[in-house]
């Protein structure tokens, strides 16, 4: 038995389905898998619930910062399914709605909010084992990663999984509203001045646009098996 640990850094663009990969390969290997979006979302929620984002959709930033202490995010785990805790209650289906998606970017923009989810993902991965999935995790979280993915797809095919998946959930969503709010996701996320969303100089690119869940599980076990072996 193997019992040398690594970290995985999984980044890429909003819908990619990095989370779905990400997830599937750490219950695969047996590590911890972290989804530091739906930190963000976490936090988001809050502010929403606070009154802490106008209806425009721009968040009071000193408001938010001064909020900080008083956000617990945690995960846990029951039959198999991560749900995120927001002192002490379980947000998870509420953060995945649209009116958080429409919010998040703004909040993940603010340096003090991203300092802080920073160290506690730090902190979260501090004995290796883990698979964490977001945006700047090969870059900022985990420059030192042994295994670091970056995903991408086209904006339609994100869109189309996206949409598919809210209305499976019973989510009332356009194809078009969807669409439009990964584009300007993207666009928040691509061009914000603190770790914005990059591919890590040494990380693998995935287009996925072409694969089936199936086929990109495979893939990335492969990747991660060539990352252990050259440990
Ligand atoms: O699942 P989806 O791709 O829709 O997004 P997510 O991973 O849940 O992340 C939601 C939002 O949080 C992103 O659009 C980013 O604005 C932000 N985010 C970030 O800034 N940094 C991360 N490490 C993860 C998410």
């Amino acid at each position: 038995m193997d019992t040398k640990k690594i970290t995985i850094a999984i980044d890429g663009y909003s819908s990619s389905g990095k989370s779905s990969m990400a997830k599937r390969l750490a219950a695969t290997i047996g590590y911890r898998y972290i989804d530091s979006g739906a930190m963000y979302r976490a936090v988001t929620l809050y502010a929403m619930r606070n009154g802490m984002i106008d209806d425009s959709g721009n968040p009071d930033t000193k408001k938010i910062i001064a909020a900080l202490p008083d956000i617990n995010i945690d995960f846990a785990v029951s039959d198999g399914i991560q749900n995120t805790i927001l002192n002490g209650e379980n947000v998870e289906k509420e953060i995945r709605q649209m009116a958080v998606s429409n919010n998040v970017s703004p909040v993940a923009a603010i340096p003090e909010v991203r300092h802080a989810l920073v160290a506690k993902q730090q902190a979260f991965g501090a004995e290796k084992g883990i698979v964490m999935d977001g945006r700047d995790i090969g870059t900022t979280v985990f420059p030192d990663a042994e295994l670091k993915i970056f995903v991408r797809a086209s904006a339609e095919t994100r869109a189309q999984r996206r949409f598919k998946e809210l209305i499976e959930k019973g989510s009332q969503a356009s194809y078009e509203e969807v669409l439009a709010n990964v584009v300007h996701r993207d666009h928040i996320d691509e061009t914000r001045s603190e770790s914005p969303l990059r591919q890590a100089s040494d990380a693998i690119l995935l287009d996925n646009s072409n694969m089936t869940i199936e086929e990109q599980n495979g893939w990335i076990l492969d990747k991660y098996n060539e990352a252990i072996s050259k440990l």
